[in-house]
């Protein structure tokens, strides 16, 4: 779990991701299909090209339930109930996936914020996405 610090040094960023949140989302998977092509498997579906609609809208779509789990910091596990179970039961997404992702998602928060991405900020970052996977894929066991 987030220590005090944590938490704050996790909405304090968050602040400032949120009204680009859409822009970081759809970068974030850019940076995910790029460098992990194998990931693109999930998305067989998907207009896959940079900058692409459907891209966008899931950026968005990931970065909105990004935006639920900062408001629910607190009980990550309840904001994210009905997401782990899609990403267990349906979708059935390799946990390994997830440390990918918010790899990316830290890259992303980190080129458009790089004075605000001190280390205890990399460090909260790291752990609260860390918590969020642990949740979307906790139902795999
Ligand atoms: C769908 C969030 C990780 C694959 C979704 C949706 C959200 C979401 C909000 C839309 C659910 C809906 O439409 O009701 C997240 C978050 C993640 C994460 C917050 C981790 C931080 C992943 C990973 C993969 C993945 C690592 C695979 C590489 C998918 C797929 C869909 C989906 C295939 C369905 C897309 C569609 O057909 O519309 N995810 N996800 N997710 N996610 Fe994730």
């Amino acid at each position: 779990t987030l220590t005090q610090a944590e938490k704050a040094a996790v909405v304090t960023i968050w602040a400032k991701v949120a009204p680009q949140a859409d822009a970081i989302g759809a970068e974030s998977l850019e940076r995910l299909f790029f460098s992990y092509p194998q990931t693109k498997t999930y998305f067989p579906h998907f207009d896959l090209s940079q900058g692409s609609a459907q891209l966008r809208g899931h950026g968005s779509k990931v970065m909105n339930a990004i935006g639920e789990a900062v408001k629910h910091v607190e009980d990550i596990r309840g904001a994210l109930a009905k997401l782990s179970e899609l990403h267990a039961y349906i979708l059935r997404v390799d946990p390994v996936n997830f440390k990918l992702l918010s790899h990316c998602i830290l890259c992303s928060i980190a080129a458009r914020y790089p004075s605000e991405f001190t280390p205890e900020v990399h460090a909260a970052w790291d752990k609260f996405l860390s918590s969020v996977s642990s949740v979307l894929t906790e139902k795999y066991r």
